[in-house]
C-alpha cells in the first residue's frame, strides 16, 4: 500500500500537474520498492498519458522562472532552455563513463530501488573555464528529460546575512518537490571554506546549513554543482557529492573529435592534425570559438570549405586574445 502522506500528497496537490506527478511518481517508486512492479508500470503508463509535466508545456527559449511558483517575492531560480545532448558533448574516456553511468542509472532507477540501492542525486563538476560544465549540466537535463533550473546566487545571497540560509532552504525544498536538475554554478562563491579567517562567523553558519542541505538532499531529481575554484572549496564539501567529475582542458583526442564535430558540414582543406597540435592547452570553448571564426571568414568569402589561412588567422586572433600570439609560430 502507498504511504498515507503519499496519499495525502497526492490528493493536495489537484490541480498543480507538476507536483500531482511528482506525488504520484513518488506512490509508483513505493510500489516498485514493494516488489509490485506490474502495478507501478501500469500506474507510470496512466500517468505518462494522462498528466504531462508543467515544463513541457512551459519551455520556450526563453528564460522563465518557476521559482514565483514557490515563492512570489523572489526569483532563486531560471529555468534553462535545454537543447543539446550527449553527441554534442566531447569528453574524456573517464568522464564520458562517469556521465553515461549517472544517465544510465537515473534511467534504470527502479530496479536499482528494487534493491535497496541508493541513487546518485549530488553530483559536483570541477575543472578550468570552458570545459563544459554547464553544458553537460544541459546534456544531463535533455538526455534525463527533466527541465533545468539555474540557482541565482546573486539572489540567493542576500547582504541580510539570515535570509541566505532561508533562501537556500526553500531553493532546496523546490529542488525535493519536482523532478528536475537544479544547478548551482559558481558553487566555491558559496561553500568557501569554513576556515577562512575573512570570513564573518554568521557566514560559516551559511556554509554548514549548506553541507546539511547536500546531504541531505534525495531527489526526486538531480544536484548539480559546479565551480572553476575546486581549490576553495570547503574541504568537508567533497565528501557530501555521490559522484565528482572533473572537466579538464581537450587532449589531443578530445581536440580531434571537437574540430571533426566542429567540420562536419563544413569541408577543411588543410591537415587538421598538424593545426590540432597548436590548440593543446586551449579550453573546448576557445577552440570552438576559432572554428566558428575560421567558418565565418571562408562564408564570408563565398567559400565552401576552409582553408588553411583561414584557420591559421582565426587562431592568430584567438591567441591575440589571450595575450599569447609570441608563444605561436605559424
Ligand atoms: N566538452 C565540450 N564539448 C563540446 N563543446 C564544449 C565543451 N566544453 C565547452 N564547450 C563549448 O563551449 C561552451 C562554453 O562551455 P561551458 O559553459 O560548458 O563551460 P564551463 O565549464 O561551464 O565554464 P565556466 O567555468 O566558465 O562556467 C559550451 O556551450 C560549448 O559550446
Ligand atoms: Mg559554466
Amino acid at each position: 500500500m502507498a504511504k498515507a502522506d503519499h496519499i495525502k500528497k497526492l490528493v493536495a496537490s489537484y490541480g498543480r500537474s507538476q507536483d500531482f506527478r511528482a506525488a504520484a511518481l513518488r506512490i509508483i517508486d513505493e510500489a516498485a520498492h514493494q516488489g509490485k512492479k506490474p502495478f507501478a508500470d501500469s500506474l507510470r503508463k496512466i500517468l505518462d498519458a494522462n498528466v504531462s509535466p508543467d515544463y513541457q508545456v512551459a519551455s520556450q527559449p526563453r528564460l522563465t522562472s518557476l521559482a514565483s511558483q514557490v515563492d512570489p517575492s523572489t526569483t532563486l531560480v531560471d529555468e534553462i532552455n535545454v537543447s543539446r545532448g550527449l553527441r554534442d558533448i566531447v569528453l574524456s574516456p573517464d568522464t564520458q563513463a562517469l556521465i553515461e553511468g549517472i544517465i544510465e542509472e537515473r534511467r534504470r532507477s527502479e530496479e536499482l530501488r528494487r534493491h535497496r540501492l541508493p541513487l546518485s542525486t549530488r553530483i559536483l563538476f570541477a575543472g578550468p573555464p570552458g570545459c563544459g560544465k554547464t553544458l553537460c549540466a544541459e546534456v544531463l537535463a535533455r538526455e534525463l528529460s527533466l527541465p533545468l533550473f539555474s540557482a541565482r546566487i546573486d539572489v540567493i545571497v542576500s547582504s541580510f546575512l539570515g535570509e541566505t540560509a532561508s533562501n537556500l532552504r526553500r531553493l532546496f525544498d523546490f529542488a525535493s518537490r519536482r523532478p528536475c536538475i537544479l544547478f548551482l554554478d559558481e558553487f566555491d562563491a558559496l561553500a568557501r571554506t569554513r576556515a577562512d579567517t575573512t570570513e564573518h562567523n554568521e557566514l560559516r553558519r551559511v556554509v554548514n546549513s549548506l553541507l546539511h542541505m547536500v546531504e541531505r538532499f534525495r531527489g526526486p531529481g538531480l544536484v548539480v554543482a559546479a565551480t572553476n575554484l575546486p581549490q576553495f572549496l570547503d574541504e568537508a564539501i567533497w565528501r557530501r557529492f555521490d559522484d565528482v567529475v572533473s572537466f579538464d582542458p581537450p587532449e589531443e583526442r578530445e581536440i580531434a573529435l571537437l574540430l571533426s564535430r566542429q567540420f562536419a558540414n563544413f569541408p577543411v582543406h588543410f591537415d587538421v592534425e598538424s593545426m590540432s597540435q597548436k590548440l593543446k592547452g586551449m579550453s573546448y570553448a576557445d577552440i570552438e570559438r576559432v572554428c566558428f571564426d575560421a567558418i565565418k571568414k571562408a562564408v564570408l568569402k563565398r567559400r565552401k570549405s576552409v582553408s588553411e589561412t583561414e584557420f591559421a588567422s582565426a587562431l592568430r586572433k584567438e591567441m591575440r586574445r589571450k595575450g599569447l600570439t609570441s608563444l605561436v609560430k605559424m
